[in-house]
């Protein structure tokens, strides 16, 4: 196929993109869209501070635009993401009663997924929760200090409850490379609850890289974490100055991993990129192709 999404199709993958609303009106950019990706990820419309920016106070009106345009188009919406330490309202950082912060978080959870049940195939749950460097353990945040390491398992579990029908994954960033501390982390978890019964469908890879794009490791990384029985997803890919030959390393990465299910983008054009000025992604800020797209079409075997 001559499109990104139309080639990851002909494999039963997608291939996405972040989607910001406050772009849906300019037409290059949702020409793009609609051409070349089918599956969103609301960049950041789904985040705590804009969906539950106060108590009890839902404000779902962003994330539908992204998500309404894009079921009406048949493409696939991500989730991103229900547990973060990072765009959290105070309201929620400065709980210091465990209970309280338990119930706040399963109620988000649970209010968040309904409201999109059936239009979400897959939530990043958690996102984040390892710390970086280290042994492998969590990063401090509201939900670590009070809640402590069961609050992952605690927030799968109340996901699961609230719909049965979506993917439910971690995703996290810095654990591509399979000899690093953090990835080992995240991979005793994910055989910990997989061992358990505790609710976990897929576990996403950030894949935001520097110019030597994935470490070598990356397609053993996919193939470890997928061998314990969860999907495995490239969640936000972006590659400083866009080599070719990373982009081509990162989509082989995923083709050659049967239960690598996706690939999504962070972002369409460079200037649309929260790391603009590093030209990181496939179109640039004119909307053109850049080497870089042909050779992420290539890596799947489009022309
Ligand atoms: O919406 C407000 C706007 O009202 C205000 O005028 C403006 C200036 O303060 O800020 C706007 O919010 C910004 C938001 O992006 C929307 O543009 C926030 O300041 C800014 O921090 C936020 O950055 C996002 C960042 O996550 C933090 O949430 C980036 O766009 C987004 O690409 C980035 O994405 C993250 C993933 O969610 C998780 N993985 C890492 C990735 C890159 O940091």
């Amino acid at each position: 196929a001559s499109t990104l999404g139309a080639q990851a199709a002909q494999s039963g993958r997608y291939f996405g993109t972040a989607v910001a609303a406050g772009k849906l009106g300019d037409g290059t950019y949702t020409t793009i869209l609609d051409r070349e990706f089918n599956s969103v990820t609301p960049e950041n419309e789904m985040k705590w501070d804009t969906i539950e920016r106060s108590r009890g106070s839902f404000n779902f009106g962003p994330a539908d635009q992204i998500v309404n345009r894009a079921t009406a188009r048949g493409q696939r919406v991500r989730g991103h993401t229900l547990v973060w330490h990072s765009q959290l309202p105070s309201w929620v950082s400065s709980i210091t009663d465990a209970n309280t912060l338990r119930s706040v978080m399963n109620n988000h959870i649970t209010t968040v997924m309904n409201h999109y049940k059936g239009k979400v195939f897959a939530w990043d749950v958690v996102n984040e929760a390892f710390a970086d460097g280290g042994s492998g353990q969590h990063r401090p945040s509201v939900f670590q200090n009070l809640l402590g390491d069961g609050f992952i398992e605690e927030a799968f579990r109340s996901a699961r409850a609230a719909d049965a029908g979506a993917k439910l994954c971690y995703n996290d960033y810095n654990i591509e490379d399979w000899n690093a501390a953090k990835t080992q982390g995240v991979y005793r978890m994910v055989r910990d609850f997989k061992a358990r019964g505790v609710p976990i469908d897929c576990v996403g890879f950030q894949a935001h890289f520097g110019t030597g794009g994935p470490p070598a490791g990356f397609q053993t990384t996919l193939s470890n974490f997928a061998a314990l029985g969860v999907d495995v997803q490239i969640t936000e890919l972006d590659i400083a100055q866009a080599p070719t030959t990373a982009y081509t390393n990162s989509v082989r990465a995923c083709m050659n991993v049967a239960r690598c299910t996706g690939i999504t983008v962070w972002g369409i054009r460079d200037s649309d990129s929260w790391r603009a000025g590093e030209n990181p992604l496939l179109f640039d800020r004119n909307g053109a192709k850049k080497p870089a797209y042909n050779a992420a079409l290539t890596a799947m075997g489009g022309t």
